[in-house]
């Protein structure tokens, strides 16, 4: 099949050629090493940057993968997407939109002038600031409830029951001064019903969730698959909240450069500081990429290039 013919087919290619063209992606960029790992947290500065693993999951829950994809990185980031869909799933789409927004800050994602700049308004769930004010949206009667909340939520979409990382946890906790001023910034805004400090928490510990790049697939493929895990059956979220996810992770899952990586990749998506990205491929499948040295932007750079190849050699570019 050409590339074209691929991309209307509503699946991934036959089994082996997507067995070989991760192996070869793997291949290709596993020797770049552009970008640093993060060090604004510190423990995250100890990651080893030649850890590289790339993992593809299908809508029927078939599997490939090269590389490091048994190896647990805290998500970071990437669990903005999917505490998203778990708000969307409760609350619905329209209060999403009202309470947090839909619109890329076009700066970076700690920025805390967006905030000044658009009276307050979060802006997106991806930035930290909005993914605060979606993680403070989750009804729970105390912190304690909020964050079971998150954990079985990411769980479901894992396919397995993921653990927090206490050391990343602790790291983060101790150095997240600017996430609680952004917290108190959005109290000060009238945009927190909770307690800003206390959703700071249940956000850092959701970033400190360990997950594999293998875990990522399969919790993108859930997305891609409407909603259900194509490994446990399980319907986590409906078909509808998917495409309200999808189209947040297209506008503002790349931060500033969600339009760059639109343009070149083409496939909804979310990246996070420890070096994961989660691409979704509707109707498909779904990308996971583990390696730690990142770019300006905080995006992994061998993640980008591998996701970059991937969806052009498998035919996955949404246009
Ligand atoms: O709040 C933070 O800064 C981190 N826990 C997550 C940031 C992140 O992953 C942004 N990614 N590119």
């Amino acid at each position: 099949l050409s590339i074209a013919q691929r991309a209307s087919t509503g699946a991934l290619p036959p089994g082996r050629t997507v067995d070989e063209l991760v192996r070869l992606a793997h291949e290709r960029y596993a020797g770049v090493d552009d970008g640093a790992v993060a060090d604004y947290i510190p423990v995250l500065a100890e990651a080893d940057p030649r850890r590289f693993g790339l993992a593809v999951v299908g809508v029927d829950g078939e599997r490939h993968e090269a590389g490091d994809t048994d190896v647990a990185f805290s998500i970071q980031s990437i669990s903005k997407a999917f505490v998203l869909a778990l708000v969307c799933e409760e609350l619905g789409h329209r209060a999403v939109r009202e309470r947090v927004g839909v619109n890329n800050t076009g700066l970076p994602f700690n920025s805390v002038i967006a905030l000044e700049l658009n009276a307050g308004s979060p802006s997106n769930p991806m930035v930290n600031a909005g993914a605060i004010a979606t993680t403070a949206l989750l009804p729970a009667a105390s912190a304690e409830e909020r964050w079971e909340r998150v954990r079985d939520g990411l769980s479901r979409f894992a396919g397995r029951d993921l653990e927090l990382d206490e050391t990343v946890y602790v790291s983060e906790a101790e150095t997240n001064q600017r996430n609680r001023a952004i917290a108190k910034l959005l109290q000060s805004y009238d945009r927190l019903d909770v307690d800003p400090l206390e959703t700071v928490d249940v956000y850092t510990r959701q970033c400190a969730l360990a997950v594999t790049a293998h875990d990522l697939a399969v919790m993108g493929a859930t997305l891609a698959d409407g909603g259900t895990n194509p490994v446990t059956g399980e319907q986590v979220v409906s078909a509808e909240v998917c495409r309200d996810t999808l189209a947040v992770l297209a506008s503002c899952g790349l931060y500033e450069r969600s339009g760059d990586w639109l343009f070149e990749i083409g496939l909804p998506a979310k990246s996070g500081v420890s070096g994961g990205i989660v691409a979704v491929a509707p109707g498909k499948g779904a990308l996971g990429a583990y390696s730690p040295r990142l770019d300006a932007a905080g995006n992994s750079v061998r993640g980008q290039r591998a996701c970059a190849y991937l969806s052009r050699a498998l035919g996955l570019n949404l246009f």
